[in-house]
């Protein structure tokens, strides 16, 4: 039996990358699973049970996308929220529209998918003492600054404290609510950025994952997996990092130099 046997979830942005990593792995546990995102699912990404059509920054799409999902078995277990943009700059270059769409989607579709799951959750009889669990996508960018980060970097430590707030709100109604924060992952998001293989800025970043590579989709949805889980029954208002040592700390190269 998979450890989603029977689940229904919902994930945003689910027709790529992390998402679409969540979509798979929920499914192969058993899981009825529903998409969300502006688009189907491109090619070599997992296919949803239920693929809906939503802009996160839609509230009465955002609810539909809710509904259909609550449809198949008249309960919503876990939601994801991993629909994202990235955008930035210094920040006397940021174009004020550009801020609004960064923040709009990234902290705004968080909160709008947030509230509608939520609200469908309270309605739910608890199933061993839990009602539902949250998952909300921030980034290592929500934990601390980095160059040029200026509206991604805000709109994702919105979304972890948005999430703590959520956990302590909703903890007395058996809702789990957690952030996983990604280090830099091979998405087709991520590689806007440039060659992972030859762009000197991204060997540069790969260097400050401690484990000296990029992370895959695949590791992002076993930690969804696990908050998902009855595993994770007593985990919340956390935010995760799963970043391959990204935000562990700095190395500058003392042990390298006695010869480790
Ligand atoms: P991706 O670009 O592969 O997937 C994002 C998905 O969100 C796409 O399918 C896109 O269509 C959808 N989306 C964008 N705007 C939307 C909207 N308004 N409404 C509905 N769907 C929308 O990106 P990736 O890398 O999988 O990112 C997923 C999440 O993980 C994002 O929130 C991102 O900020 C976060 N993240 C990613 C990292 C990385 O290195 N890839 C690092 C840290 C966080």
């Amino acid at each position: 039996m998979g450890r989603m046997q029977d689940k229904v979830a919902l994930v945003t942005g689910g027709s790529s990358g992390i998402g679409a990593a969540c979509v798979g792995r929920f499914r192969d546990e058993g899981a009825y699973v529903v998409a969300a995102d502006l688009k189907p699912a491109g090619e070599g990404f997992a296919e949803p049970d239920l693929f809906v059509e939503c802009d996160v920054t839609d509230e009465a799409a955002v609810q539909a996308a809710v509904a259909a999902a609550t449809e198949h078995a008249g309960r919503l277990d876990t939601v994801v929220t991993s629909a994202g943009v990235a955008g930035g700059g210094p920040v006397h270059w940021v174009d004020s529209a550009a801020w609004d769409h960064v923040l709009g989607v990234n902290l705004k579709g968080t909160f709008l998918t947030a509230k509608h799951a939520i609200a469908q959750m309270l309605t739910q009889e608890p199933v061993d003492d839990e009602r539902g669990s949250v998952i909300t996508v921030a980034s290592v960018e929500g934990l601390e600054g980095t160059a040029g980060g200026s509206a991604y970097n805000a709109s994702k430590g919105g979304v972890v404290l948005l999430t703590k707030n959520m956990a302590i709100d909703y903890g007395r109604q058996g809702i789990r609510v957690n952030a996983i924060c990604p280090g830099f992952i091979d998405t087709p998001m991520f590689r806007s950025l440039g060659d992972p293989e030859s762009d000197e800025m991204l060997l540069e970043v790969r260097e400050e994952h401690k484990l000296r590579r990029f992370g895959r989709p695949s590791e992002l949805a076993a930690v969804a997996l696990f908050l998902a889980s009855p595993d994770a029954s007593f985990v919340t208002g956390q935010a995760i990092a799963v970043d391959g040592g990204y935000t562990a700390g700095r190395d500058h190269g003392v042990t390298q130099r006695m010869g480790l």
